[in-house]
Parts: C-alpha cells; sequence; structure tokens
C-alpha cells in the first residue's frame, strides 16, 4: 500500500486526500447511488480546492489527455480518470453497465445527455436497438 500512497501523493495533497476519502467511503460499505453521493460531494470538495499548479491538474491542462487514468483502487477497484475536452467535444452514447460514474468538471462547463434505451438487443448491431435523448445535466462554469 506504501507504493500506491507515493504515487497518489505525487498527484497532489488535494487528490490524495480525495483518495483517502473515496476509499472510506467504499472501506465504509456504501454501494451504489449512496456510494456515488458521498464520491460526488468529495470530488466538489476537491474541484474547488485544488490549485492549478496541483500535478494532476497541471499534467491535465499541459498535454491536454482526451483521457488519463489517474487512479486505480487496487483494494476497491474504482478508477479516477481525468480528461481535457476541447469546446465542442462529443462523445458518442456509451453504457457504463452495472457501473456508477460521477463526473466533475474543474473549468468550463459541459453537457451531459442521458439516453434511454428502446427496444432489444445488442445496441453494437445496427437496427436492433436505438436510443434517444432522455435529458441531460450540467456541470459548473
Ligand atoms: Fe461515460
Amino acid at each position: 500500500m506504501a507504493m500506491v500512497e507515493s504515487s497518489v501523493q505525487a498527484l497532489g495533497d488535494r487528490f490524495a486526500r480525495f483518495i483517502a476519502e473515496a476509499r472510506d467511503v467504499w472501506a465504509r460499505g456504501l454501494r451504489g447511488p449512496e456510494a456515488a453521493e458521498a464520491v460526488r460531494e468529495c470530488m466538489l470538495r476537491l474541484l474547488a480546492e485544488a490549485p492549478e499548479d496541483e500535478p494532476w491538474v497541471a499534467g491535465i491542462l499541459r498535454d491536454r489527455p482526451p483521457g488519463r487514468e489517474l487512479y486505480r483502487d487496487p483494494e476497491f477497484g474504482f478508477v479516477q480518470m481525468g480528461h481535457l475536452h476541447a469546446p465542442g467535444h462529443q462523445t458518442a452514447p456509451h453504457d457504463h453497465g452495472p457501473c456508477w460514474v460521477v463526473y466533475g468538471v474543474y473549468r468550463g462547463e459541459i453537457e451531459i445527455p442521458t439516453y434511454r434505451r428502446e427496444g432489444a438487443g445488442d445496441d453494437r448491431e445496427a437496427g436492433n436497438s436505438s436510443r434517444r435523448r432522455q435529458g441531460s445535466s450540467k456541470g459548473p462554469g
């Protein structure tokens, strides 16, 4: 665990605190929407308090990765990603399967539409199903 702690610490004090808090959510046995809400609160604090020179933020701003795995927990299996989306960025509708996700916005604003799957079948096969836009949420600006 010491190696994990040092690699997390290298990404910054606030990031390390966030990971410790997220690990605590899992360690307390929270799951599903209850866990997502608890992690959301931790993430809001991280995003509000992490300065641009904290290593995880500075790296994303410098490298502009479309997706970067910042942390993967060896015990609970959760993953923290970081992305830099240019204005106009769009992602194809996708399904997170049985997993939940918490999106946070460090700078700017995003719109996240949600879709309801219609029809049966594997939607990787054209014509077997369709998706319909159901709603959206916006991140902070
Ligand atoms: Fe997603």
